[in-house]
């Protein structure tokens, strides 16, 4: 891949980190001791549910943003095809834990998942496609961690089974997959100073939104 030190320095000096960061974080070190109380892997489902069909909106936008540019036209469609039963995986899981089909009509997105949805709309919307790819490369490397911890939690410690746990099986094998995939786009379009820095910067907000959002599902579904 061309523009490789510049992406493996990103992951080792932003993404990485972040990742890391984001495990340390009481959402996380409770999920794994069996602590995390079920309000709040509800939390997780609902706020989760409302990003996911933000993002397969977004991502029907970039399709027709992008409709005269094969590469970026192809690789929009192809991550709408992959998302668009993830909001219903979602809320299987929620639905497993408890949940209401009411509780997802009626849900609202908490303060720091607004902030980290819109941040990720307004990239859709308005930034250059390597800006725009650098925070999907954060988000799907983050939900690709995220997931295996899940997986093995829900399982050890809350006794779900596979059905239940769909989601996170999906998210922790496939999205190495997005990962690459978004790694590509990113190394393409970050060819000039400008771009990487861009790319960085997004990044590093990313890296922000997402600690914030679980941050935000522990406080608000206490
Ligand atoms: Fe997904």
């Amino acid at each position: 891949m061309e523009n490789q030190s510049f992406i493996d320095a990103l992951v080792r000096e932003i993404i990485q980190p972040g990742v890391d960061g984001l495990m340390n974080i009481r959402y996380f070190t409770e999920l794994r001791e069996g602590k995390l109380s079920a309000k709040r892997l509800q939390g997780f489902a609902l706020q989760h549910y409302l990003h996911n069909i933000a993002i397969c909106k977004g991502f029907a936008l970039c399709m027709v943003k992008n409709a005269h540019q094969p590469d970026l036209y192809d690789h929009f469609a192809h991550q709408f095809s992959e998302e668009k039963d993830h909001p219903a995986l979602a809320k299987k899981f929620g639905l497993a834990m408890g949940l209401k089909d009411e509780d997802f009509q009626n849900a609202l997105p908490v303060f720091e998942s607004l902030a980290h949805t819109g941040a990720v709309l307004r990239s859709m919307l308005l930034a250059s496609p390597a800006e725009n790819r650098a925070g999907a490369l954060v988000n799907e490397t983050m939900v690709c961690r995220y997931s295996e911890e899940f997986d093995s939690a829900l399982q050890k410690h809350y006794r779900l089974g596979e059905d239940a746990r769909e989601f996170f099986i999906i998210h922790s094998k496939v999205d190495k997959e997005h990962t690459a995939l978004a790694a590509e786009v990113v190394a393409r379009y970050a060819d000039s100073e400008r771009e990487q820095f861009l790319v960085r910067e997004s990044a590093r907000n990313m890296v922000r939104f997402k600690v914030a959002k679980f941050d935000g599902i522990y406080k608000a579904y206490a």
